[in-house]
């Protein structure tokens, strides 16, 4: 059995593009991860996500956890039977999901006890318990448990919960050791808006040795030109042999940005939620389909594209599903705001194999401001 593996193929300024292997298959990076939260991604069969170009999926220990049980999963088979998903699924670890979702809970040097959202059961989550249920899930890529704060933060929070965070990768690594080799885990660089922290984060995490790294702690309410900053702040720190994931980002021009800052993997909710709120994004930028300018229009979202969603149903079509309330007009949607993030990695991809990433970036951008008229 092959192991965990990243090379980097070509370089384009700070952008890279290359490849992750794992046992479970070739992830092409820069990647972007669909959300697959309760082992589904929201609306869209796993065949048709595959057909967008998506390499690999995520899922959450923390709604797994709660429903139907990471026990029960293992019971059955694992994450990917169950979803019927083959290819590789990264998890999170769960503590971000408990500081955002849970409306009580405590945390403490040794884990975090919460009470769920769905049921109002006690439940704890250490190091160690997050690594345990990332390896009966049968995750490929786990991710250390971390304390995010939400920005702004005092530099103290921000230092305290960077430092946590920091003791807890040990443990997690630890942990983890105890898993089946070819799965990799990562470590999560913290420290809010400030540079010191965040370099401080870097390099502990660094002399740890993890197979990848993410950086967490961004898109959680700060400008984009922060986040930029950030990222611009961590990645040199980083080995340039290693992939390097931001956590919950984002927006089509947040990823060209962040791949040109030398960002690998994303994973974020927008193209799926945005779907099920009657939004569109399309090379014309985004199209709110609610809007009644769109009831006799003919056209599809783009002709151009070789995606159904995307080419084959009128714009008046998908306003009328939506209208009506539909099912059918959030899974459309979905599926064609998948396929056009995947797109954009794909000529991410090729723009940086082919050096002219700048100019890809650009001709996105130019697409987006002059809109769909
Ligand atoms: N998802 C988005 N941001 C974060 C983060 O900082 N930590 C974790 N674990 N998951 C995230």
């Amino acid at each position: 059995m092959t192991g965990f593996s990243f090379a980097v193929a070509a370089t384009d300024g700070a952008a890279r593009t290359g490849e992750i292997s794992t046992p479970r298959g070739t992830i092409r990076t820069p990647a972007f991860m669909p959300v697959g939260t309760a082992a589904t991604v929201k609306g869209v069969y796993c065949d048709q996500v595959r057909a967008t170009g998506a390499d690999i999926l995520l899922g959450n220990t923390y709604h797994l956890m709660l429903r139907p049980g990471a026990e029960r999963v293992a019971a059955l088979g694992g994450l990917h039977r169950f979803m019927q998903w083959d290819r590789p699924i990264l998890t999170d670890s769960g503590g971000f999901q408990v500081m955002s979702l849970s409306q009580l809970r405590k945390l403490d040097p040794d884990g975090v006890t919460f009470r769920s959202h769905v049921d109002g059961a006690m439940h704890r989550l250490t190091p160690e318990r997050a690594m345990e249920i990332q390896g009966l899930l049968g995750a490929d890529i786990q991710m250390q448990l971390d304390e995010c704060v939400g920005l702004p933060c005092t530099d103290e929070d921000t230092a305290r919960a960077m430092r946590l965070s920091l003791a807890w990768a040990e443990r997690s690594k630890r942990a983890f050791e105890q898993q089946p080799k070819g799965r990799a885990v990562f470590g999560i660089v913290q420290g809010g808006a400030v540079e010191a922290l965040r370099i401080e984060s870097a390099r502990a995490l660094v002399a740890m040795d993890f197979p990848g790294y993410s950086i967490g702690g961004l898109a959680v309410g700060e400008p984009q030109d922060i986040m930029l900053r950030m990222i611009e702040t961590v990645a040199p720190e980083l080995p340039v042999h290693k992939p390097r994931y931001l956590m919950g980002v984002g927006t089509p021009d947040d990823l060209l940005e962040a791949v040109g800052r030398g960002i690998d993997m994303f994973d974020c909710v927008m193209p799926t939620r945005s779907g099920r709120h009657a939004l569109a994004f399309t090379r014309f930028g985004k199209i709110n389909l609610k809007n009644a300018r769109h009831q006799d229009d003919p056209r599809p979202l783009d002709e151009t594209s070789d995606c159904p969603a995307l080419r084959d149903y009128s714009r008046a079509y998908l306003h009328h599903l939506i209208r009506c309330d539909e099912m059918l007009g959030p899974m459309l949607l979905s599926w064609a705001n998948l396929h056009y993030y995947q797109d954009l990695m794909r000529g991410a991809r090729a723009a940086i194999a082919e050096g002219r990433y700048e100019d890809f970036k650009a001709a996105a951008k130019a697409g987006w401001a002059r809109g769909d008229l």
